[in-house]
């Protein structure tokens, strides 16, 4: 069995362990480019030892942003700075991927240290949020437009356009966002999703849209490159998406090249009781992995070396994905080797604090 510093090969792509840097929004962009703070952010994380860094997710157009400050790579400008990024990353070992986001419902509010509230449309720095249905996210939010044919098609053109900027960029790795309750998981689920034409109802109708952004990116994205889906695969609500859904979903996704389901949970109903203790997120990685013979990524309260190891060593999930451990200690992955008593390599330029 491989454990967490075992090397990992997708497609042409080399991972030179299983630690990932988990999507987390930084909100500071401006107009949505990268600037010197996602090149340190992310760089450090590198430094660190991380085997893959995803940047936080990015908008592929304006109104799919979370908040007017999210990362964003809808038009051409964006490129070269993300490309400053990426080849940092790789000069340090690891592979840069990107997460590419539509917020759907979730959009215009402003960042959380700003309170995270919705912004309204006509409000300065709001806009009018989208939606399969007209069903908001909070009973204080108005009800978010839905989408049409035109719109819908609009969105798909985004993330194919998305990725030619990312391959430009010279990002490794895509991850499309599918969780959290942003657009593409409001079409997964019932409880956002009342449509009645072919992108609502059945469970084929709603998985429609994920689908085609697949279709429409994989259109574009090499096939030497893997492509990443990130889904919350339960609502933990009743009526709401399961686990089951998930792999049944996992399932098509692989039978459609798509390589590794990072398996999050929730952020699609508001105030739904969510179990949360160390690693409890792991049991949809294991089952999607096992279920549908996907590759799986584990997330969500996983922080120690010994339980990130565990995951990968039993064979619960392939990768194991952190987000805050990350943002206590950038180098969690070189004290992760030392307390596991494996060889890593250290940056040159550290060597003699080894
Ligand atoms: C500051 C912050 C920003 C986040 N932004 C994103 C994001 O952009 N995309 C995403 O899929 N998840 C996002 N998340 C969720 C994390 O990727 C991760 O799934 C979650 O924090 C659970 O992992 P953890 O317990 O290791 O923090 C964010 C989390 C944090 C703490």
């Amino acid at each position: 069995m491989p454990n967490l510093f075992s090397p990992l090969v997708v497609r042409s792509v080399q991972f030179k362990n299983r630690i990932v840097v988990s999507p987390m929004c930084q909100y500071s962009s401006e107009d949505g480019f990268a600037n010197d703070w996602h090149l340190v952010h992310l760089g450090s994380r590198a430094v660190g030892g991380a085997g893959l860094v995803l940047t936080e997710a990015t908008a592929v157009s304006p109104e799919g942003r979370i908040s007017p400050d999210d990362l964003g790579i809808w038009k051409d400008e964006h490129v070269p700075f993300l490309k400053r990024i990426t080849t940092f990353l790789e000069a340090h070992g690891a592979v840069p991927g990107i997460q590419l986001a539509h917020a759907g419902r979730k959009a215009s509010h402003t960042r959380p240290w700003d309170g995270g509230k919705f912004i309204a449309p006509d409000a300065e720095r709001g806009w009018q949020t989208l939606a399969p249905s007209p069903v908001p996210f909070t009973e204080s939010e108005p009800e978010p437009l839905e989408l049409n044919a035109a719109g819908i098609e609009k969105v798909i053109a985004d993330f194919g356009k998305a990725t030619e900027r990312a391959l430009e960029a010279g990002f490794k790795v895509i991850e499309i966002h599918a969780a959290h309750g942003y657009l593409i998981h409001e079409f997964l689920s019932p409880i956002s999703n009342k449509r009645t034409d072919q992108y609502g109802g059945s469970f084929e109708n709603r998985i429609r849209l994920l689908l085609e952004v697949v279709e429409r990116v994989q259109a574009v994205w090499p096939k030497e490159n893997p492509l990443f889906v990130r889904i919350s695969a339960t609502d933990w609500t009743e009526g709401g998406w399961t686990a089951d859904d998930a792999v049944a979903l996992a399932k098509q996704l692989l039978s459609k090249g798509i390589d590794l389901i990072d398996c999050s949970t929730g952020g699609n109903v508001a105030g739904a009781r969510i179990p949360l203790g160390p690693g409890y997120q792991v049991q949809f990685a294991e089952k999607v992995k096992k279920e549908a013979g996907i590759l799986t990524g584990a997330v969500g309260l996983i922080t120690t070396p010994e339980h990130a190891n565990d995951i990968v060593a039993s064979g619960q999930a392939d990768l194991v994905l952190l987000a805050r451990e990350l943002l206590r200690d950038p180098y969690f992955p070189l004290h992760a080797a030392k307390t596991l008593g494996e060889e890593t390599d250290w940056p040159s330029q550290y060597l003699r604090a080894k």
